[in-house]
This record gives structure tokens, C-alpha cells and sequence, in this order.
């Protein structure tokens, strides 16, 4: 594990893009996990203006996002979808048909988690998997439980989820109560990850995932057995350490 600290939130997305980008540079079809929320937002800001200086070329990246609510349409503004297009896909020049969120409007959810290990498993696996943290030890929609499960599934938002999500919904009752999410296990076969912490709020759980025991109780823990994570955080959320 190694831990990169930045001096504010700006500095942290300058640090994710030239790794993304270096990434990017490497190996032109890479394939990017990729996650929502609001500490990236400010990298793929940093990613749109590298592409429009002429720094980046996305056309052969592939990419996977990490989860969905379950319930939500393409074109419901808080759906991850419109989110990664609006944020991202619509700024650069990515072949769309290489983006995947998982589909939040199946109503199978074992056909749902199947056919997104399918899409991940045909494209070779994830090169480089860009995660958040939530507030209870979250990643993507992993929230704590009594085991880690592998693979694409769907599950029961906890309600500190639902609160922590309800400032981007009108009000607490429109926040969907599932989603669908990459495993633990999907995200743990990624080459490289990546994660960004950002703000005060955050700075306890970073030190009880990656400086307590591994336990299901805080999905991000398990990341301190990744051979390759790297950790960036501001220094409001490197606080604690
Ligand atoms: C988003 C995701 C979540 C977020 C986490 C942190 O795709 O998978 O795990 O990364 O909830 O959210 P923010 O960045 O809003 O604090």
C-alpha cells in the first residue's frame, strides 16, 4: 500500500489524473474501472482538460464503472450512468460502446451481476481501478457485513448510505434503497487501484480500513492486501494517520 498526500482536494485530483493519464499513456486500450461520487469529480475535471490540451487520448479505453442504483434510468439525473456521461464520457473522445455501468433497470439480478463479470472478464479484467470511500468503510456499494462476496451483486443500501446520499436527491424517500455493485472480489483482481479520499469526514475510516484488522465489517480493509493500492488523500482526510 502506498499513501500519496496531497495538500487540498485540487492537489489530490491533479495526482489521481497523472496517474490515470500515465495509465492512459501506457497502454492506449486500457481498460479504467472508474466510480462516482464527489471525490473524483475534480479528476475527471483534470482528465476532460488534459484530453482538450491534446495531453490525453481516450478512443481506445475501455471502462467499467463500479456500481449503479438498482431502479434508476439512463436518463435519471442521479443515475451513474448520466453522472460518468455528463462528468466525463461526453467530454472526451471515448467510443461510448466501450463504457459499461451495470444496468440498473435489469430486474434479474443474477442476469445483472453475470453479464457485468462477462463484460469485465471479456475485456481482460480491470487495469486500473479508481475507487471512493464511504463513510462507513464502503467500496463501491460493498457495505459492511459478515463476508466479503466476489463478485457483481445487488444489494440493500445501509441507511447511513442512504443519508450520506440524500443531499443529491430531492428529498431522503427518492434515494433508491439498492444497487447494483462490483464484488469485492472484482475489484480486488484489478491490477492496480486507486482510491481518493478527500475532507475531514473521511479521515477516521481511513484509518480504521487501512490501519485496523481486515473484516468485512469495513469492506475497504481488504485493499491492505492488494499488491498494488495506492491511497491518496488530502490532508483533512490524511488526519488521523
Ligand atoms: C461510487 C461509489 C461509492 C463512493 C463512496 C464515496 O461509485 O462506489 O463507493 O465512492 O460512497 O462517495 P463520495 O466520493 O461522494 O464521498
Amino acid at each position: 500500500m502506498r499513501i500519496l498526500k496531497a495538500k487540498d482536494y485540487k492537489e489530490m485530483s491533479e495526482m489521481a489524473a497523472d496517474i490515470i493519464g500515465a495509465q492512459v499513456l501506457l497502454k492506449p486500450d486500457a481498460v479504467l474501472g472508474l466510480a462516482t461520487g464527489s471525490t473524483p469529480i475534480g479528476t475527471y475535471e483534470e482528465l476532460v482538460k488534459r484530453y482538450e490540451s491534446g495531453r490525453l487520448d481516450f478512443r481506445k479505453i475501455k471502462t467499467v464503472n463500479l456500481d449503479e442504483y438498482r431502479g434508476l434510468t439512463k436518463d435519471n439525473d442521479q443515475s451513474y450512468y448520466y453522472f460518468m456521461h455528463s462528468h466525463l464520457f461526453d467530454h472526451i473522445n471515448i467510443d461510448k460502446a466501450n463504457t459499461n455501468v451495470p444496468d440498473g433497470m435489469e430486474p434479474d439480478a443474477i442476469k445483472a451481476g453475470e453479464d457485468y463479470e462477462n463484460i469485465i472478464s471479456n475485456f481482460g479484467g480491470i487495469d486500473l481501478q479508481l475507487l471512493g470511500l464511504g463513510n462507513n468503510g464502503h467500496i463501491g456499494f460493498n457495505e459492511p457485513c459478515d463476508e466479503f462476496i466476489d463478485k457483481t451483486h445487488v444489494v440493500d443500501l445501509t441507511q447511513s448510505t442512504i443519508e450520506a446520499n440524500k443531499r443529491f436527491f430531492a428529498s431522503i424517500d427518492e434515494v433508491p434503497k439498492q444497487a447494483y455493485t462490483m464484488g469485492i472480489g472484482s475489484i480486488m483482481r484489478a491490477k492496480r487501484v486507486l482510491m481518493l479520499v478527500s475532507g475531514k469526514g473521511k479521515a477516521q475510516i481511513v484509518k480504521d480500513a487501512f490501519f485496523g484488522p481486515v473484516t468485512p465489517n469495513v469492506p475497504a480493509s481488504i485493499l491492505q492486501l492488494h499488491n498494488d493500492f495506492i491511497l491518496i488523500g488530502d490532508a483533512e482526510a490524511l488526519s488521523c494517520l
